[in-house]
């Protein structure tokens, strides 16, 4: 089994890579903040305790997003890595957004060591900061499902309407211009130092995420071994 992190800052294409790398690899992804919106989505007890932070900017706390990977992680480990139902069992783990603090590092170190499962690549996915702001700024987003849009390079087919599912197309409300530098500024102080820590286990391979989502997508299946399943 495979175990892959992709770190890097927001809107830099984290989600749209990771859409790509599931399908080609066969792996169970797990995106903590598509976790924690849908949560907020659903108006669960965990959407409720998280809403306000993550509209902020700010990160939730790290007690809360680690039972989440665990729990994802565990039932992985458990089940071998077959959903039920889907006949077919991933050939590893994607982590999307986790681990972004020192904190949660060391919770994914002890979620690995008790499932067993291990980490092989941690991916820097990185660009300049002006293209980041380009793509944040123009992310449009699927209210119901989740689907990704952008006003310049991924337009839906009907004008403010998820192609998917049909509802409506918004903005998310972390893309405000006051919260988006909240969360560049809490990448800079808690996440990319992590880069440093998974640089010295030797497992760091950095990418280049400018260009186009295609050409993106080559340099980050080379970076993880490459091989489509
Ligand atoms: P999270 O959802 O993880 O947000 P993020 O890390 O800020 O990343 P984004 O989702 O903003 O961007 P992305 O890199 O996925 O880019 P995307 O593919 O969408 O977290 C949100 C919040 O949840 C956090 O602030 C925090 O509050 C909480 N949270 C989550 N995890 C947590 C954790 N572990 N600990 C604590 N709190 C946590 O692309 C952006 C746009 O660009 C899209 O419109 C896309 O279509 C477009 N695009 C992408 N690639 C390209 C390309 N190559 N060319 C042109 N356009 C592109």
């Amino acid at each position: 089994m495979i175990g892959i992190v992709l770190l890097g800052p927001p809107g830099v294409g984290k989600g749209t890579q990771a859409a790509r790398l599931k399908e080609a690899l066969a792996l169970a992804h797990l995106s903590t903040g598509d976790v924690l919106r849908q949560a907020v989505r659903d108006g669960s007890p965990l959407g409720a305790r998280v809403k306000a932070v993550m509209e902020s900017g700010s990160l939730v706390p790290d007690a809360l997003v680690g039972e989440v990977v665990e729990s994802a992680l565990s039932v992985l480990a458990r089940s071998s890595g077959t959903p039920a139902g889907t006949g077919a069992a991933p050939s590893g783990f994607l982590l999307d957004g986790f681990p972004r603090t020192v904190g949660q590092v060391a919770i994914l170190d002890e979620v690995l060591a008790r499932t067993g499962l291990t980490l092989d690549h941690v991916v820097l996915l990185d660009a300049p900061r002006d293209v980041v702001l380009r793509r944040l700024t123009g992310r449009r987003v699927c209210g119901s499902c989740g689907a990704l849009y952008h006003v310049d390079s991924k337009k839906p087919g009907k004008a403010g309407t998820c192609d998917a599912c049909g509802n409506p197309i918004v903005q998310r409300p972390d893309d405000s211009e006051e919260s988006v530098a909240r969360r560049l500024t809490v990448y800079q102080d808690e996440t990319a130092p992590l880069a440093a820590e998974y640089g010295r286990r030797g497992i760091l391979r950095t990418v280049d995420g400018s260009g186009d989502p295609e050409a993106v997508f080559a340099r980050l299946l080379s970076a993880v071994g490459g091989a489509l399943v």
